[in-house]
């Protein structure tokens, strides 16, 4: 009976679904992923990049900006927007098998492809009015949404209807469960959990999407630029077995970064890309899900792509970019004197070892590299007043009492946990005080160094 029950509640809702697509269909006629293809140009009342972008960017990025984002809907470009939503999560520690990745601008090229991976619009792509961009949007509607249902008075949200988790369970409605969805999770608009827009911010989303979405290409790079890529082009795409391998290890190091010239204004980025084509024709993308997975060309070019999304500074790693960079890199990879025999093969035992691909090449070119550069390897991290950074050797976690325990690093996380509201100096003292009374008796056999370092 219940089995039964189950299934007929099943067959409502995906009757329901149905019914609304059909609906959707019979007054908007049918959906055509190829719509935004080809966007409607901007309108001099309203322009994506003037008047949009920068409320997405202040209001829905913080979520919607990362690989991760809820629902894989990335507002951070307007490709991500007219790609869609999928139910598909990202991080699925249940999942067995690989995932296929699905990286904006790279694992797919056009909202057609996306549709075939599982992606539904956000966008209304059934006819192009105004009622249908509106009541066909599922954008629209969140907006409306919150529109209709402000954050509810108090200073802490009711847990029972808002969840921060990471692993929150989501939703991710279609059009075609809107309905539901609104009935169901009425507080629910976007921003999620967050003040709601203001008129103005609200108003100029709503007329964008009433108006079709129109788009506005980025503004071309600035004059200097193409000079500035086709030199580093030049440089990492040198014929020599010598500069192939440099480039390789440069390609290996720096594709997660965001390159930059520090001497040009504009504030734009570059991805260190592979491209079945050389510097001159435009990128043909070699997709792979590591940056040591075979190519699959006889021959890869590494090529600087214009970074096309909003940044963040959770995913930005600068990297700067100018002459004297490329001077040391030279000096050390292609000046020094050394021979490179054979090229190393991408057999992913080898491949996946950098030790044994890039062993070829002089120590010293490698270690500088990284070195060089250090700060590029280590994550940001935004410090408030009061807020200590402690840097200590292992000794300290690694000291010995007489009965032959560690002072390991829960015993150190304690400790700075129960005295974190004192200045630095005397927080290093309870520190040292705390290690000295634990090793009573015990061998010091490495050293012991802290520095604690306050953040006013
Ligand atoms: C605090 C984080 C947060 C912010 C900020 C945020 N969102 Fe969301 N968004 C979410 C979450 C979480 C979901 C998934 C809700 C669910 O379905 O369970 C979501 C879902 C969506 C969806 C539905 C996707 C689908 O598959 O149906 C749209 C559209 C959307 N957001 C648009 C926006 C817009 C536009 C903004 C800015 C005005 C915004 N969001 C700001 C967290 C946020």
């Amino acid at each position: 009976m219940r089995v039964l029950l189950a299934m007929m509640l099943f067959a409502g809702f995906v009757g329901c679904a149905t019914y609304y697509d059909y609906r959707l269909d019979r007054e908007y006629g049918p959906a055509d992923p190829a719509r935004y293809d080809r966007p409607p140009t901007a309108r001099a009342d309203i322009d994506f990049r003037r008047d949009v972008k920068p409320i997405l960017d202040s209001r829905c990025v913080v979520c919607h900006g990362c690989y991760d984002a809820p629902c894989q809907l990335k507002l951070s470009a307007y490709q991500g927007i007219t790609r869609g939503a999928s139910k598909e999560i990202v991080y699925d520690a249940a999942r067995l098998v690989a995932a296929e990745p699905t990286r904006l601008f790279t694992d797919a090229g056009s909202n057609a492809a996306w549709r075939r991976r599982g992606f539904y619009p956000v966008l209304n792509e059934r006819a192009p009015n105004l009622e249908a961009n509106r009541e066909g949007s599922v954008m629209y509607r969140m907006l409306a949404l919150k529109r209709a249902h402000h954050l509810p008075a108090g200073a802490v949200l009711p847990a029972k209807d808002f969840d921060f988790a990471l692993d929150r369970k989501q939703q991710c409605p279609r059009i075609e469960e809107m309905d539901q969805f609104e009935a169901k999770f009425p507080q629910w608009g976007m921003p999620y959990g967050l003040p709601a827009l203001s008129e103005r911010e609200h108003d100029t989303l709503a007329r964008w999407i009433e108006a079709g979405a129109p788009y506005t290409e980025p503004a071309p790079l600035p004059a200097g630029y193409a000079e500035r890529i086709a030199a580093w082009e030049r440089f990492l795409n040198g014929d020599s077995l010598k500069a192939q391998l440099m480039s390789r290890y440069v390609y290996e190091h720096w594709f997660i970064g965001h390159l930059y010239f520090d001497d040009m204004p504009g504030n734009e980025y570059f991805e260190l890309v592979r491209s079945a084509t050389p510097p001159g024709e435009p990128i043909k993308l070699i997709v792979s899900r590591r940056p040591y997975d075979d190519p699959g060309v006889a021959r890869v070019y590494y090529r600087l792509r214009r970074y096309p999304e909003t940044l963040l500074t959770k995913t930005h790693l600068p990297y700067a970019l100018n002459t004297a960079r490329m001077a040391k890199i030279k000096s050390w990879f292609l000046d020094a004197p050394y021979e490179v025999t054979a090229l190393p093969s991408y057999e992913p035992e080898q491949a996946s070892n950098p030790f044994i691909t890039f062993r070829q090449l002089p120590v010293n070119a490698r270690y500088r590299l990284m070195l060089e550069e250090a700060q590029f390897q280590v994550v940001q991290m935004q410090l408030e007043p009061g807020d200590k950074i402690v840097i200590y050797s292992d000794g300290v976690t690694e000291a010995e009492n007489a009965a032959g325990e560690f002072s390991d690093t829960e015993r150190l996380r304690t400790c700075l946990r129960e005295n974190a509201s004192l200045g630095a100096a005397e927080l290093h003292e309870k520190l040292l005080g705390a290690l000295d009374a634990f090793v009573e008796g015990g061998v010091v056999r490495d050293d012991i160094t802290a520095l604690v370092l306050e953040y006013t």
